[in-house]
């Protein structure tokens, strides 16, 4: 069996790829600070498939953590490096936070495994594309200026990444570009777990709709989209989950060039008053909203082309909006009932 590396695996992407890990037949070795997850994550794994995964309480900054940890862990076969801050406007208020974490973690990682033949995917976002220039956007699109520190760790990460790989190192890289991941695994046993006030779209709903916030409000209804409402690519969790599975597999084959770069989305656009209306719909709950001013930094429309990960990572999201809605909303009744 496969022993793969999973950093940041008790956190919300994180965790739903080591079930699809399991369920590959994978075996899948945690590595988390708990800085952002809770410790009985593991636990809620381990209920979904029957197997209790090897955990390491690391802090991946810190250069001799990692050095002791690849020295635990010699024979891993290849690395998902999900562990990274992702709060955006935080990242702006705090940059070296965010550039210390999310870029020094990656570094002692690769250090630490360096001249092993390895698979390693990574976490990129879309957020690298900016508001793109021709949508549906396709990897070839160039990159913009990023709107935040969080942003720029992404395309810094990418690049690092592009030049290891160019150098000749024995790694292999696969960048997967999320679009907006949401939903939750069809147990209601692991979701996304935000401290504090959501700052994203289908927590906010969610803890509207069971009462822990009083309303939810709409980021501007006067962009140029159909009903005025900005537009994303949202893709449940559990698809996102299974495209690392593919990301590993495509690697796994004797004739995969060194790095690439794939889009996970549906391939399809939803705006924030479509997602309103899909939730109340496919639940049955209604939602208090009110239409407010736009958010700052907000990009008006992206969606992407899916093409290539579905030709060359024969992958496909598989889970509609209303499956998104109906599992985000399942984990929101059990974790306001069963705190983590
Ligand atoms: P998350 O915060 O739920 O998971 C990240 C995990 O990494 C957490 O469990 C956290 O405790 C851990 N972690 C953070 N820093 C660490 C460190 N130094 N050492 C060890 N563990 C550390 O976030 P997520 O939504 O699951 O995101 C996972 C990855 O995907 C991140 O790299 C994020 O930037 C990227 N991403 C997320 C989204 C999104 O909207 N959720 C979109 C695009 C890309
Ligand atoms: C979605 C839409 C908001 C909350 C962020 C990061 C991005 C990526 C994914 C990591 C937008 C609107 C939201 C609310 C609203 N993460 N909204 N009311 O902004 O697309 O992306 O997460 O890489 O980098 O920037 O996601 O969920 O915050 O917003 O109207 O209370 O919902 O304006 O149009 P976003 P989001």
């Amino acid at each position: 069996m496969s022993k793969i590396l999973v950093t940041g695996g008790l956190g919300y992407i994180g965790s739903h790829t080591v079930v699809e890990l399991i369920n590959a037949g994978y075996e899948p070795v945690i590595v988390d600070d708990l800085s952002n997850s809770s410790p009985k994550i593991l636990d809620q794994i381990t209920k979904i498939t029957g197997h209790k995964p090897v955990f390491y309480q690391i802090d991946l900054s810190d250069d001799n953590e990692v050095k002791n940890l690849a020295t635990a862990e010699p024979d891993i076969t290849g690395i998902i490096h999900f562990a990274a801050f992702k709060a955006v406007g935080e990242s702006v208020e705090l940059p070296l936070k965010y550039y210390r974490n999310n870029i020094y973690s990656l570094i002692n990682l690769l250090n630490a495994y360096y001249g092993k033949p390895l698979n390693f995917v990574f976490s990129s976002s879309c957020t690298v594309y900016g508001q793109p220039d021709v949508l549906p956007v396709t990897e070839k699109a160039p990159t913009k200026k990023a709107e935040s520190p969080y942003g720029n760790t992404k395309q810094i990460a990418e690049e690092i990444l592009t030049d290891l790989v160019a150098s000749g190192s024995s790694y292999k890289v696969v960048a997967l570009r999320y679009f907006n991941p949401v939903g939750a695994h069809s147990s209601a046993l692991i979701g996304e777990l935000p401290i504090g006030v959501p700052q994203n779209l289908v927590p906010f709903i969610t803890q509207t709709a069971i009462g822990k916030r009083e309303k939810i409000t709409v980021f501007g209804d006067d962009y140029d989209t159909p009903d005025g409402s900005c537009i994303r690519d949202y893709i449940h969790v559990v698809d996102l989950g299974k495209a690392h599975v593919a990301a590993l597999k495509l690697m796994e084959k004797n004739n995969f060039a060194g790095y690439d770069v794939f889009n996970i989305g549906t391939g399809v656009g939803n705006s924030v008053l479509e997602i309103i209306a899909a939730f109340e719909r496919e639940t049955g709950v209604k939602l208090n909203y009110q239409i407010g001013p736009r958010r700052s930094g907000d990009i008006v429309k992206v969606w992407g082309d899916v093409s290539k990960s579905a030709d060359q990572l024969q992958w496909k999201a598989e889970r509609g909006i209303g499956t998104m809605m109906v599992s985000a909303w399942e984990w929101e009744k059990y974790i306001s009932n069963n705190p983590l």
